[in-house]
């Protein structure tokens, strides 16, 4: 596993995005050869939409020839609701990229028969050759996408009934009021996750510091969802000095050491 550990959130951001553009423009994707990205919603990753916006602006990257899939989505909400993922997406990041609409994935928390949903996702991700970078976010209990604490470390994209403490945290999305915070989502699983040729996890701020510190000192277990992430031939956390506040001294030592 890479650690990258930034002084703050804007280069927690920045170093992400020059990351996935360097990615992408040495895949130099085609037509016939599309690069397949997977992606997260929350406040985490809104540092990184933003700087790949001003890279794309900037002539640095384009996503004429991006897949994108999204990890997850609240179940009962529709497209156009101002918290659904599906809103989310298009509003802070491909409204403002050249990416092609057919491109893009995103579960659809509407539908009628959701366990359908949910395997036809799998089989897209699939056919598309599977998902070359996997960006997520974790939750404050080190769940990556929605999943939640204690899910199958082989998971796959499945209904997920949201913790009490997730729809605590996430109700600063909906007026504080947790009556209005969907009580399931469906999610791309931990399987699906670990399939990524690569995976990147962000994370920023104190409240991350215990799921940093379970998820790089501790051991792999589905109580830390995020822990798989050393089972990863490819993983890589980049986070500030907050979230990995919790770590070791010699543990930080060792991993900005090796990144000199
Ligand atoms: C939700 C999402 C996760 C995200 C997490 C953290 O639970 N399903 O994908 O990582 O929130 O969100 P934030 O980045 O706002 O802290």
């Amino acid at each position: 596993m890479r650690v990258i550990i930034k002084p703050d959130y804007e280069s927690v951001s920045a170093w992400a995005a020059e990351y996935i553009v360097s990615k992408i423009n040495a895949f130099a994707p085609t037509e016939n050869k599309k690069f397949v990205l997977g992606l997260p919603t929350g406040s985490t990753p809104l540092g990184v939409y933003r700087e790949l916006i001003k890279m794309y602006k900037e002539g640095k990257v384009s996503f004429e020839n991006v897949i994108t899939f999204n990890m997850d989505e609240y179940v009962g909400l529709p497209a156009d609701h101002p918290q659904s993922y599906h809103y989310f997406m298009f509003e802070n990041f491909f409204n403002h990229i050249d990416i092609k609409k057919e491109n893009i994935h995103i579960l659809d928390g509407m539908a009628k028969d959701a366990q359908l949903e949910c395997e036809n996702y799998e089989k897209a991700i699939a056919g598309c050759g599977g998902i070359d970078l996997f960006l997520g976010g974790i939750g404050e209990d080190g769940h990556i996408a929605f999943n939640e604490p204690f899910s199958s470390l082989t998971s796959r994209t499945r209904i997920k009934t949201l913790t009490s403490d997730t729809i605590k945290v996430n109700s600063r999305f909906f007026d504080y009021d947790i009556s209005k915070v969907p009580t399931r989502a469906m999610t791309v699983g931990v399987g699906t996750i670990m399939d990524a040729k690569e995976v990147i996890i962000l994370a920023n701020g104190v409240k991350k510091a215990k799921a940093i510190y379970h998820g790089i000192e501790g051991a792999v277990s589905h109580k830390w969802t995020i822990s798989v992430l050393q089972n990863h031939q490819h993983g890589i956390i980049v986070c500030d000095n907050e979230a990995a506040s919790e770590l070791e001294p010699d543990t930080i030592k060792y991993f900005k050491d090796i990144e000199k």
